[in-house]
C-alpha cells in the first residue's frame, strides 16, 4: 500500500479508538542531532558494547564508561525536540495518545511536552552511586573536564541509565507491560528492536489484540512478524502527515 494510504488509514484508526501508545527508539531523536547506538555515526560503532556500557564494564573501569557517558552527555545537552517529538506530544494533548514509552535517556519527550513518559532504560538527569546508591542531579555533580563525577562516599558515580547487565528499572517495567496490554494501537518508531526486553513490548501488544504500526525507514525484524502496518519514512515526516490528518 503506498506510504500516504498507510498514513490515512493509521489516522482514521487513531480518530475512531484513540488509546495509542508509543513506543520509541533512537532513530527518533537522529533529526536533533543524538546519533542512533546502531547506524554508520552510532556509538557501538566506536566503543565496544560491553567494555563501555555493560554494568560489569563500568564496575570494573568507570574512567572507562565515561569517556562514552561524556560524550552521550554532551550531545544530549545540547539536543532540542524536533517535529517528532512534538507531534507525539500533540497527539497526546489531543487524547489521542495515552503514553510514551522510550528507550532514548535524551529527556526530549517531556522538553517537547509530552506528559505521560516512562523512561524504560532511565535518563542522564542523575547520577547515582553504585556502592551507597545515592543520587544527585547531574548538573551538580558533572564537570566538562573528562574527570568521572564522585559520591560523596568517594566512589564514582554512574548517570541513571540503564547498562547492559543491568535491570529494567521495575515500575517503568510494570508500567510499559501494562500500557502494551491496554493500547488499542502501539506505534513503534525509530528503534531496531534488538535490545530486550523492550523489543518485547509490542508483540505483549499485539498479543492483548493492539494494532502494531511501525515507522522506521529502514525494515526491523519485527516488520514481518509482529507489525500489522510498517510505514516506511522519518519518524517527523511521518508523525507531521498523521497529525496533519487529524486536523
Ligand atoms: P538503534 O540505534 O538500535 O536503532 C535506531 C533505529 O532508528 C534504526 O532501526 C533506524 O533505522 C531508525 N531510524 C534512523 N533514523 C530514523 C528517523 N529519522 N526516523 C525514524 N527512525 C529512524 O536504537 P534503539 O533501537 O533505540 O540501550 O536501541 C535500543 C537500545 O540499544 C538503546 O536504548 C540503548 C542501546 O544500546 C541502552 O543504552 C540500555
Amino acid at each position: 500500500m503506498p506510504t500516504d494510504e498507510l498514513i490515512e488509514k493509521v489516522s482514521g484508526l487513531l480518530a475512531e479508538r484513540g488509546n495509542a501508545v508509543a513506543l520509541t527508539g533512537a532513530g527518533i531523536s537522529v533529526e536533533s542531532d543524538i546519533p542512533s547506538f546502531r547506524g554508520a555515526q552510532g556509538l557501538w560503532e566506536r566503543y565496544d558494547l560491553m567494555e563501555y556500557a555493560s554494568i560489569e564494564g563500568f564496575r570494573a573501569n568507570p574512567e572507562k564508561s565515561w569517556r562514552m557517558l561524556y560524550e552521550l552527555l554532551a550531545v544530549c545537552k545540547k539536543a532540542k525536540p524536533n517535529a517528532a517529538h512534538y507531534a507525539l506530544a500533540e497527539l497526546e494533548s489531543r487524547g489521542l495518545l495515552r503514553s510514551v514509552i522510550t528507550q532514548n535517556v535524551d529527556s526530549l519527550h517531556q522538553a517537547a511536552g509530552s506528559r505521560r513518559v516512562i523512561e524504560y532504560h532511565g535518563n542522564m538527569e542523575e547520577l547515582v552511586c553504585v556502592s551507597c546508591w545515592k543520587n544527585y542531579p547531574t548538573d551538580e555533580r558533572y564537570g566538562n573536564d573528562g574527570v568521572p563525577p564522585r559520591c560523596d562516599c568517594g566512589e564514582i558515580l554512574k548517570t541513571n541509565v540503564v547498562l547492559f547487565g543491568e535491570p529494567i528499572p521495575w515500575l517503568a517495567r510494570q508500567s510499559a507491560e501494562e500500557e502494551a496490554q491496554n493500547c488499542s494501537m502501539l506505534m513503534v518508531i525509530g528503534t531496531s528492536a534488538q535490545v530486550a526486553p523492550a523489543c518485547d513490548l509490542p508483540r505483549i501488544a499485539r498479543a492483548s489484540g493492539a494494532v502494531i504500526v511501525e515507522i522506521n525507514p529502514e525494515k526491523t525484524w519485527l516488520t514481518d512478524t509482529v507489525t500489522h502496518m510498517y510505514i516506511p519514512g522519518s519518524a517527523s515526516g511521518v508523525l507531521c502527515k498523521l497529525l496533519e490528518k487529524q486536523a
